[in-house]
């Protein structure tokens, strides 16, 4: 009996060591939890105003922070203005190409950060026919339409809103684009979703619904420069893109047609390579792009969102890889940057500064019935995603 209970008391003794024991773990539970939302889960999200439009519009700058890296986004064509984020060493710095003021992005913006509509890149001669009406859009770009026209959702102040998940943060920006601006058919209700991740990655959700059959293709226009430092050109950073393909165009940027090997040519990134390496060959197509600005026929189409390119910068060991659900992307290298715009914090954005990887849908898709549909149909949703991820290594 008296062993009983000794055995009993310990017990007891046992198993209230262990409830409390398991009641502290779940606290400490709790508090690493809370421990980890302060280290691991903060969530930043900062408004500001920004500026003002000439007409008048204000112009709000959100930021956006997890703890490791931070986003500015303006509500004036939806601009990542600063994307900051640590290199090897955790030195936290500005990768992206941009201004200091609100005039300079509306005064002569090369599409520095911007959301770009309706459509990403050029749609030939400026025209396009759907179901036998022939569409005339505003030609911007030589005979062609390049980026939505002249007055772009680069161009467009989005009303904002901030939300917060389980999962992500951050801020959907919607705006209208009423029938026939720019030459487009129908009302565009346009959403794009910028969430900040915990693992560094930045998504971009773009919606739309229409009132009329149209054609959609939005895309982003970030330059990046990996190593910060926007006096370095961007030839020393090793790029991959997962693309078997690419398209070939004509003098004025035009796609051919055509879906060409990238083996064997300046396009093969399949394995990764330094931008700089084959950017000045002798080859007809670097000659008519100044360098790379052409589509790639992006691998596993099917495949819905995956890696499709990766740019690396040794030096600061800053890694970027882009995930998209869309079929291309046109990987530009700044070629026509020449040193007149003036950079952030000084000195000017010289040729090849900064490299842009657009995940979009071919161009010239609404003249190029064997390209990938760009048509919204009344009722369906245009629904498209691209996230930016950022490691070192
Ligand atoms: C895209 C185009 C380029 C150029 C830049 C902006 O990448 O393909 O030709 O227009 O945008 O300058």
């Amino acid at each position: 009996m008296k062993k009983l209970n000794i055995n009993f008391y310990a017990f007891l003794f046992i198993a209230l060591g262990l409830l409390s024991f398991s009641c502290k773990s779940d606290k400490s539970g709790d508090e690493s939890q809370e421990k980890d939302s302060v280290v691991m889960k903060t969530i930043k999200i900062e408004k500001k105003l920004y500026g003002t439009t000439p007409d008048g519009k204000t112009v709000d700058q959100y930021t956006l922070g997890n703890g490791s890296m931070e986003v500015d986004i303006i509500t004036y064509g939806g601009i990542i203005t600063s994307l900051r984020i640590p290199d090897k060493q955790g030195n936290v710095q500005d990768v992206v190409l941009g201004f200091d003021s609100l005039s300079e992005y509306i005064a002569n913006n090369p599409y520095f950060g911007a959301l770009i509509g309706r459509y990403g890149n050029r749609i030939a001669n400026a025209t396009f026919k759907l179901d036998g009406v022939d569409y005339k859009l505003v030609a911007n770009n030589g005979p062609n339409h390049l980026h939505g026209g002249t007055k772009g959702f680069d161009k467009v102040v989005w009303t904002a809103s901030e939300f917060e998940n389980e999962d992500a943060f951050g801020i959907k920006l919607t705006y209208l684009s009423a029938d026939g601006e720019e030459g487009y058919p129908g009302n565009l209700e346009v959403t794009v979703t910028y969430s900040l991740l915990q693992d560094n990655t930045l998504e971009v959700l773009y919606e739309a619904v229409t009132d009329k059959k149209t054609v959609v293709n939005l895309t982003q226009h970030t330059y990046f420069n990996l190593s910060a430092d926007f006096s370095k050109p961007i030839l020393d950073h090793e790029v991959s893109i997962n693309a078997d393909l690419y398209l070939p165009v004509d003098e004025t940027l035009i796609p051919l047609g055509e879906l060409a090997s990238v083996e064997g040519t300046p396009f093969d990134f399949r394995a990764s390579k330094k931008i700089g390496n084959e950017i000045d060959a002798d080859n007809e197509q670097i000659k008519r792009g100044l360098g790379y600005d052409h589509c790639w026929v992006l691998n596993e189409q099917d495949q819905g969102m995956r890696s499709v390119a990766t740019a690396y910068h040794a030096g600061s060991g800053r890694q970027l890889e882009v995930l998209s659900d869309e079929p291309g992307v046109q990987f530009y290298t700044g070629n026509f940057l020449d040193g007149t715009l003036t950079a952030k914090g000084g000195g000017t954005y010289a040729q090849r500064t900064g490299f842009c990887l657009e995940t979009q849908h071919y161009p010239d898709s609404p003249n190029q019935e064997q390209f990938p549909s760009v048509v919204l149909e009344p009722g369906d949703k245009y629904s498209t995603k691209t996230a930016f991820k950022f490691t070192t290594k």
